[in-house]
């Protein structure tokens, strides 16, 4: 074990063997959910570590340190990587999607299906944070869990038990420190450095509030008892009930955040691994782009990862909004590792980063003259991602209460599983623009509707050049296959949302429904076609994974094996949402904190056997 102190006084001698500002034991590149809890738990263990991250620290900016400033976050220049990527092959159908964003050339976004004449198709928005901490700085921050399938699916596929749903929940418990469960409440951790909280749901309990009207219809509707709708919103959104993955109730949203509404992510294990007494040796080096792996070709069988190559700058990649064109790229720096370099740049850079350094598939890296070092046909493809969408309506006078979330199954769901995560309340919400969300007054009212285990998952991360600052070109294809059974159970859930309002009470009937059925149009219900139609085309997402998947040995779609390791290279792995099979249930950012522990097992394991290997050579 190196978790010893004696180790903790080796770990430099090791690394002094070569220059100690170049060499580390591990490199890893990206600070977020996937990359930082990782970086924190090497150095932590006694290894010298470097964790290098494009973006800058935010943790003291209220922007970013309260989360209920999450869409100024995520609309904040500060830290905003525009990636616009594309929802599906169609043109004509990604025009449809309202706030489509165009360069008006002036400095300026057009969002709209109108634009001004000379304005230039950028795309359809999906936010990134380049900070210390990665999206997790700018999310909403809801704390869920996946479905335990989605784990024992990764079994069935690898053949490592490591990921049965009931071990994952240790890493749940190992980084967590909930703040609203008992003490002696063993399905959650009490002293990890996650903090999750969730809301007063006392509202609840006011039979006159409009809201809680709505509830009761809505717990009629999807088979609770309206008479329990009180205490069925404490819910713990993270308990572990043996029918967890079937039962449809109402649930007290839990985030990643403190009770006093400071966010928590992957930046406070970071800083607090920085400022510990034990001095672990952890160097973070911000404002820092990586733009290759370096390999070493003639060891062993197979191509081992060496370090890395970066560029150092602030605003260097090219979706950074404070990117000035036109300016020369800095001179490439190197460092190296001993032992292994790990990549969590998130599903769109961590492909990118993997073909720039001749991982992917090989026709793709011909065209950009990138020298193959493995053919590896699975990388940046399998991009998916939960659908989302919502019913938007107002109300004659503004509905006041806390939200309302649900998890239910609409009775078209292809199994006995819930398909829909939704949250109501006096918000609007219809994806991803500059300047997003849209206020339509204090009357507005909305369920915002997550589905899960979309039947499409044909997603692609490309390059568009072999220029590390350049961005990928990233299309969805939403609703490439099964996408009428996706869209029908779409439907579904906004059919049994609607009906729920219509229990508000006099003072707010009727809802005026800007969407998917804007009564403008119509007095009579809309049909299930134009309501398909409406989210065929408005449908947006941001929980995007599985551009490197882990997957079957064997499968040449499967970039990763079950230890995260990238197939056909030695002494590198990819950590970070782009690893999952399948997107992870409703959200992703818990559950990549978890793998990325989980990795840093793995890694600290793999660390182990090659010393005891070595000493055993010293024996001989
Ligand atoms: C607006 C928004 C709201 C969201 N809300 C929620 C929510 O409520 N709940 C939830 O569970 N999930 C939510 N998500 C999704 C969640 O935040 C992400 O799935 C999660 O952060 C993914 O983690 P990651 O480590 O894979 O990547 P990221 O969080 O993207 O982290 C990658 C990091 O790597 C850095 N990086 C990338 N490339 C390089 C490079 N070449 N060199 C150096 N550094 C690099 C980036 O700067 C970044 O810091 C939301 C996402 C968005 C955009
Ligand atoms: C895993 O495989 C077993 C045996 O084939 C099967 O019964 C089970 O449904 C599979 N589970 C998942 C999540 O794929
Ligand atoms: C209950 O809700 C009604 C209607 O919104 C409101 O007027 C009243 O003040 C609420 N009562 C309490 C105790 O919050
Ligand atoms: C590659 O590995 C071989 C064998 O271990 C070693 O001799 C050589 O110096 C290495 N090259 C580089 C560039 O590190
Ligand atoms: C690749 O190299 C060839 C030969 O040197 C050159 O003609 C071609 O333009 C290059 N392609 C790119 C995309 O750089
Ligand atoms: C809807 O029906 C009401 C009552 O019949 C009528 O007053 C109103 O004008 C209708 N609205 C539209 C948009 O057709």
């Amino acid at each position: 074990m190196r978790f010893s102190f004696l180790s903790l006084l080796l770990a430099p001698a090791l690394a002094a063997a070569a220059d100690p500002t170049t060499t580390y034991d591990y490199i890893v590149v990206g600070s977020g959910p996937g990359g930082g809890p990782l970086s924190a738990e090497l150095a932590r263990a006694g290894y010298s570590t470097l964790l290098i991250e494009a973006g800058t620290d935010q943790w003291d900016n209220p922007t970013y340190a309260d989360i209920q400033n999450f869409n100024e976050a995520a609309n904040d220049e500060t830290t905003r990587w525009d990636f616009w990527v594309k929802h599906s092959d169609d043109a004509a159908r990604d025009l449809k999607f309202k706030h489509t964003t165009w360069d008006t050339g002036d400095g300026t976004f057009y969002v709209g299906l109108d634009p001004p004449e000379g304005a230039k198709l950028l795309g359809i928005q999906y936010p990134r944070a380049a900070v210390l901490g990665g999206c997790a700085m700018h999310n909403a921050g809801v704390a869920s869990l996946p479905e335990d399938d989605d784990w024992n699916r990764i079994v069935n596929l690898t053949g490592d038990a490591s990921w049965e749903a009931g071990k994952m929940r240790e890493y749940l418990k190992r980084i967590e420190r909930n703040e609203y469960a008992g003490v002696d409440d063993a399905t959650h951790g009490h002293d990890g450095w996650l903090a999750i909280s969730n809301t007063d749901p006392s509202w609840a309990k006011n039979d006159s509030n409009p809201a809680v009207k709505i509830m009761k219809r809505l717990a009629q509707l999807t088979g609770q008892d309206p008479s329990q709708v009180a205490d069925l919103a404490n819910t713990d959104l993270l308990g572990d009930f043996p029918n967890r993955d079937t039962m449809s109730s109402f649930f007290n949203m839990a985030t990643h955040s403190d009770k006093n509404g400071k966010r928590a992510s992957p930046n406070n294990y970071i800083r607090a691994t920085l400022a510990d007494p034990a001095k672990y040796p952890l160097t973070v080096k911000l404002n820092t782009l990586a733009t290759k792996v370096l390999f070493n070709t003639t060891t062993g069988s197979k191509p081992r990862a060496i370090g890395i190559e970066v560029m150092e700058g602030s605003s260097l990649y090219r979706a950074d909004p404070k990117h000035i064109p036109g300016t020369t790229a800095p001179k490439v720096h190197r460092y190296f590792a001993n032992r292994e370099v790990i990549l969590s740049g998130g599903v769109f850079n961590t492909p990118q980063l993997l073909k720039l350094s001749g991982i992917g598939p090989a026709t793709e890296l011909q065209k950009f003259n990138i020298s193959v070092v493995v053919d590896s046909p699975g990388v940046g493809e399998g991009l998916t991602d939960n659908y989302e969408g919502s019913v938007l309506g107002l109300g004659k006078v503004p509905i006041e209460s806390g939200l309302i979330t649900i998890l239910f199954r609409t009775p078209n769901a292809p199994t006995a599983k819930r398909n829909i995560y939704a949250w109501c309340g006096a918000f609007s919400f219809e994806g991803f623009w500059p300047g997003y969300p849209t206020y339509y007054g204090a009357e507005q009212f909305s369920c915002a509707m997550v589905h899960v285990k979309p039947r499409s998952q044909d997603g692609s991360v490309r390059l568009t050049s072999a220029d590390p600052q350049d961005k990928p070109e990233i299309n969805f294809r939403f609703f490439e296959h099964g996408g009428d059974e996706d869209l029908s159970e779409l439907v579904s859930a906004a059919n049994i949302l609607r009906e729920s309002w219509q229990a508000a009470g006099e003072e707010v009937l009727p809802f005026n429904e800007l969407h998917p059925c804007p009564s403008s149009e119509s007095n009579s219900t809309c049909s299930e076609a134009q309501q398909a139609e409406f989210f065929k085309t408005q449908a947006y997402s941001h929980h995007a994974t599985s551009s490197c998947q882990i997957g079957a040995e064997g499968d040449e779609m499967a970039v990763l094996d079950s230890k995260f390791r990238v197939r056909g290279t030695e002494g590198l792995r990819v950590v970070d949402a782009s690893a999952f099979p399948n997107v992870p249930g409703f959200f992703p950012s818990v559950p990549t904190m978890m793998i990325s522990v989980k990795a840093a097992g793995d890694v600290l394991a793999a660390a182990r056997e090659a010393e005891a290997d070595a000493d055993a050579g010293v024996g001989k």
